[in-house]
């Protein structure tokens, strides 16, 4: 995967660095160019160090006249972060007056990614936001400036988005494999939480990471993902995740019902509560007042309710199980709710719940165990995602 990545002259240049080392670490072979701000800014002597590649400032350093073409030739992407309004004008009008943007103008048949970072006045004015229209009009991806205090002092939109954003939307667009473009995929997550009162309520350990993990895994290859989830989780999402975030088991019930006619595939990570109280009061419950039982009432069955009437949507499950035949358990809870995939996972010991890692099996349609054993949730979210696609492009 090579990146080219362009710097130029905002005061988050800084940032470019730490987007450098984040590419890096997920294999890159990252090149810098750099404005002639960019390089006021940020040393090209620190963006050599952290890529081994030379910083190209200037087209006409390079002995070859053919430099801009032979470095976009086998690109996987461009990305610019942090953009300027100038570069983003530039851009926006294919002008090619500087290594950056001749390098931008030459990017007809590569990914271009835009992360703008300027003050709010610019930011604003009328000229940079239709030349920011105009990029994603060209099919150039642009990751939106957030709100919030900015260099300068000033209040307001204009501030890089977090560099972990744009790393998710640089990995969604150049994700070697893009067996899931433009599928529908649903993705549950979380651990849903059943008042007893406006501050009680009955849970359970699940961080939702899993659910946040399989959507990113989704988007990267393409899909258009629909993240409804119990859990917060800061994990940066591409901008082709929506989330819908609920509480409750009968919240997630009703999103995941209204949406599932639309999608092709469902996943269901969410750690759902079984049980809910049968009373809700409005009320704190004075603790002299809170009975020695609470009386609980089943919740349905979500998974098996959209299982009933599962048409040709690809169905996943997940099993969290504590005994010695976890095969076994998967393989009934798999026919009793017609899944076509489920992931059954150990819980009660190391790894369990909240960790980064998973202790897992995935019995796929065929039937065949894949004992994945200990893996990072982010590797047994691609393994999920082979399963489906696999199905899917059938
Ligand atoms: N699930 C669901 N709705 C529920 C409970 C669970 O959709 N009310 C889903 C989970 O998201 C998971 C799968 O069903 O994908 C398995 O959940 P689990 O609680 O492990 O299985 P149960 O069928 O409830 O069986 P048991 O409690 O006997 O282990």
């Amino acid at each position: 995967m090579k990146i080219i990545l362009g710097i130029t002259g905002s005061a988050a240049a800084y940032k470019g660095a730490e987007l450098t080392r984040m590419l890096v670490h997920a294999g890159a072979s990252v090149h810098p160019v750099m404005t002639r701000a960019g390089a006021e800014l940020l040393g090209p002597k620190l963006m050599h160090a952290l890529t081994g590649n030379r910083p190209v400032t200037d087209l006409f350093d390079d002995p070859s006249p053919y430099a801009h073409i032979e470095l976009i030739e086998d690109a996987s992407a461009v990305v610019v972060a942090p953009a300027t309004a100038n570069t983003i004008a530039k851009a926006a009008a294919g002008i090619a007056d500087d290594a950056l943007s001749t390098v931008i103008a030459a990017a007809s048949r590569v990914p271009v990614v835009f992360a703008p970072a300027m003050n709010v006045r610019m930011y604003e004015h009328t000229a940079n936001a239709r030349n920011m229209a105009s990029l994603e009009a060209l099919g150039y991806v642009v990751v939106h400036a957030e709100a919030g205090s900015l260099a300068c002092g000033d209040e307001g939109r204009g501030r890089l988005a977090p560099v972990e954003y744009v790393f998710e939307e640089v990995m969604r667009v150049v994700w070697p494999a893009k067996d899931l473009a433009r599928r529908k995929v649903l993705v549950t997550g979380g651990g849903t939480r059943e008042p007893l009162d406006p501050v009680r309520y009955l849970g359970n350990r699940s961080s939702g990471k899993m659910g946040y993990d399989l959507a990113r895994a989704a988007a990267r290859r393409g899909a258009f993902v629909n993240l409804v989830t119990a859990a917060e989780n800061d994990v940066y999402l591409p901008s082709t995740v929506t989330v819908t975030r609920v509480n409750t088991a009968e919240e997630m019930r009703e999103a995941a019902l209204e949406l599932a006619p639309e999608y092709e595939a469902i996943i269901m990570s969410a750690a759902v509560a079984d049980f809910r109280p049968a009373d809700y009061s409005a009320d704190k419950v004075k603790k002299g007042d809170m009975p020695a039982e609470v009386k609980l009432v089943p919740n349905q069955d979500i998974l098996a309710e959209i299982g009933s009437a599962k048409g040709d949507k690809v169905l996943v499950g997940f099993a969290a199980e504590t005994g010695n035949d976890i095969e076994g358990e998967a393989r009934r809870k798999m026919a009793a709710k017609h899944l076509d995939v489920i992931v059954a996972n150990r819980v009660g010991g190391e790894p369990g719940f909240g960790t980064d890692t998973i202790d897992a099996l995935v019995i796929g349609s065929d039937g065949r165990v894949n004992s994945v054993g200990v893996v990072s949730k982010s590797e047994l979210a691609e393994l999920v995602m082979d399963e489906i696609a696999v199905i899917l492009n059938k």
